[in-house]
């Protein structure tokens, strides 16, 4: 099949290059020239880990390929997919502009005679499907179908996710579209996971109701870490004991620094606005944003108290500044809002991660100091708080680091490590949800 992927950002190129990978030919379309111009030439523009390796296998045997000229790849393609931004507007509600706009343009070029599948892969209100069919039959003389099927790509683990995906949604009421889409998605599902397909509604509702609620899941958990802390429980047990319930599972249960990233914080609010134009006051949501919100401040906070709310010319170190590990995105990542806090504080901040620093640079500029090496960041200073989750934090030399800080003092937004050798090694550390702060 031919496939033209409208949009080379995150989700895009993720989707192009694994659907080249089952070999078929999928050309990316980006008004970014310089974006496509590095791409041409061999430069993935996004961190993603094992992308690259398949990204160079399909552009080397031409089975993947960048343009600009977005006529040229709808008219060559079968299926077309669009894997535009959807920002949230003033009000929080997704701004539609660059999926309506490209699908108008799309309108005027499938000519009579032709049929095509229209693909919404990002992440729309319901009843976009709808919106979209209407601005592309305008001016259509030739047949199509527009399809909703959402993504669920991790970022850190987006290509697995892609090749093996739990399910995969398709939301049609085209039995042409159906086959088209059961072909593609095929050769991703041979383990035995299922394509569920369905109406165009409830394909985007599926993925605003699973990001809303994993967001709520690991909101809860924060709350009841809150309160672990306050009542003398340790969360590890808890979240444990808990979760060994098989209706309930342990995994993304951790409690941290709140949740960030391109998509729950936006999809939440998304889906809490889609309620409210229904005249539905989805008050759940509004608690969960309340409470992340407040949770970002989290680490901070401990921080302030732990000085008696005074910062000021404190050296303190900050070890991870994307939103989780194996990424350098930082949209909505928690370090910010503690390093924000920190300097209006009065605070000196020296930050380290291993891929987000060039993103934070553009935030924070020469307020922080930025170092090569994560134990760089530790020199005479009076703290130290953890704020992303990477594998490289997970087991440090504990004894160089006491060497290096002024006080042997830890903040750990992630809980990476032991109460108890924390305790035996003469820190102080103080985590999220458990009491035993020595
Ligand atoms: C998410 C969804 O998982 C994915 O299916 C969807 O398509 C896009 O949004 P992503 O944003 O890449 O993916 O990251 P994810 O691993 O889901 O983590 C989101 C946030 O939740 C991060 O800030 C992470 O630190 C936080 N989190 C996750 C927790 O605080 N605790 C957990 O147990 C799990």
């Amino acid at each position: 099949m031919k496939i033209a992927v409208v949009g080379t950002g995150y989700v895009g190129l993720v989707s192009g290059t694994c659907f080249a990978e089952t070999g078929h030919h999928v050309i990316c379309v980006d008004n970014d020239n310089s974006k496509v111009e590095k791409l041409k030439g061999g430069e993935l523009t996004i961190y993603e880990p094992g992308l690259d390796t398949v990204f160079l296998r399909n552009t080397k045997e031409e089975r993947l390929s960048f343009t600009t000229d977005l006529e040229g790849a709808v008219k060559a393609s079968d299926v077309i997919f669009l894997a535009l931004p959807t920002p949230p507007g003033e009000d929080g509600s997704a701004d539609l502009s660059y999926v309506l706009g490209v699908a108008e343009q799309i309108g005027h070029i499938i000519d009579k005679d032709e049929y095509k599948v229209l693909v919404d892969k990002s992440t729309v209100p319901v009843g976009t499907a709808e919106k979209v069919h209407a601005v592309v039959a305008k001016n259509c003389k030739g047949a199509f179908d527009v399809v909703s099927n959402p993504e669920f790509l991790r970022e850190g683990v987006a290509v697995d996710d892609f090749l093996r995906p739990d399910r995969v949604v398709i939301g049609t009421s085209s039995e042409r579209a159906k086959e088209t889409m059961q072909r593609l998605y095929e050769p991703f599902v041979r383990q035995g996971n299922p394509i569920y397909f369905m109406d165009e509604r409830s394909a985007e509702m599926t993925k605003y109701a699973a990001n809303s609620y994993l967001a709520t899941r690991i909101t809860f958990m924060n709350e009841i870490a809150n309160l672990c802390e306050k009542v003398g429980a340790n969360v590890d047990n808890v979240r444990i004991g808990m979760g060994s319930d098989g209706r309930i599972g342990k995994r993304f249960l951790f409690s941290g620094v709140g949740y960030g990233g391109s998509c729950f914080p936006k999809d939440v609010q998304a889906l809490f606005k889609t309620a409210k134009e229904h005249n539905y006051d989805f008050k759940l949501l509004d608690s969960v944003m309340g409470v992340n919100g407040a949770q970002k401040f989290k680490l901070a906070e401990k921080m302030s108290a732990y000085f008696d709310g005074d910062l000021k010319g404190k050296k303190i170190a900050i070890w991870g500044l994307a939103f989780k590990p194996n990424t350098d995105d930082i949209r909505e990542a928690p370090a910010i809002y503690t390093i924000r806090e920190l300097l209006k504080a009065g605070a000196e901040v020296y930050a380290y991660d291993p891929e987000a620093m060039e993103n934070m640079k553009e935030i924070f500029g020469d307020q922080v100091t930025f170092v090569e090496h994560r134990y760089d960041a530790l020199k005479d200073v009076d703290a130290l708080g953890i704020v992303t989750e990477w594998n490289l934090f997970r087991t440090p030399d504990f004894n160089y680091m006491g060497e290096l800080m002024k006080d042997k003092v830890i903040f750990d937004g992630r809980n990476l490590y032991n109460t108890k050798d924390m305790k035996e090694l003469g820190f102080y550390y103080n985590s999220i949800g458990r009491t035993t702060i020595y």
